[in-house]
């Protein structure tokens, strides 16, 4: 008996911003310069534990390219956990990773947990676009919990996932 605690997350924001290379990091712990773009979705499993206990990811990672936005309920219904994912070297996707988390908001129930990760933080020095306060400021005003991360790097991937684990076993 004592099977891992099954928990269900997805993956959403703008095409480009490095869902898949998060995905795949955390999974594989591997990373490509030249990750192609996801069609549909993508589904990997990953477990890791927490103070004692096994959690099972279910991880939906969701295509970007706005063509596939109508097929994210379908994703996102019954997680509870999301992942809202930007560029810091791209306002753009930090605006539309606002509509993501509007979306989920009003989409889901009170108890799903989100985090905001502004990825790409290994370009910070020569093209960062998007200021560090400003997406925690963002962050803490919509009650998410919000990390800079680097799929390339590894920087900050296991604690985004540990720390989603980490509240979902408080929940
Ligand atoms: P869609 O599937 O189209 O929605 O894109 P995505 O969000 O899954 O992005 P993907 O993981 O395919 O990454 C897009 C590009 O950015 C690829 O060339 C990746 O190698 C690159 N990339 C992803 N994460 C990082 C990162 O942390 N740093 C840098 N420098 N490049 C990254
Ligand atoms: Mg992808």
């Amino acid at each position: 008996g004592g099977g891992a605690q099954q928990m269900k997350l997805v993956l959403l924001g703008d095409q480009g911003v490095g869902k898949s290379s998060l995905a795949l990091r955390f999974v594989r712990g591997d990373f490509r310069e030249d990750q192609e773009a996801t069609i549909g979705a993508a589904f990997l499993t990953q477990t890791v534990n927490v103070q004692g206990k096994n959690i099972k990811f279910d991880i939906w990672d969701t295509a970007g390219q706005e063509r596939y936005h109508s097929l994210a309920p379908m994703y996102y219904r019954g997680a509870q956990a999301a992942i809202v994912v930007y560029d810091i070297t791209s306002t753009h996707s930090f605006e539309q990773a606002h509509s993501w988390v509007k979306e989920l908001q009003k989409e889901t129930g009170p108890d799903v947990i989100i985090a905001l990760a502004g990825n790409k933080v290994d370009m910070a020095a020569e093209t960062r676009a998007v200021m560090k306060e400003e997406a925690e400021k963002y962050a803490m005003e919509h009650g998410l919990f919000h990390l800079e991360t680097s799929a390339k790097t590894g920087y900050n991937v296991q604690n985004l996932f540990q720390t989603l684990a980490q509240e979902i076993i408080r929940n």
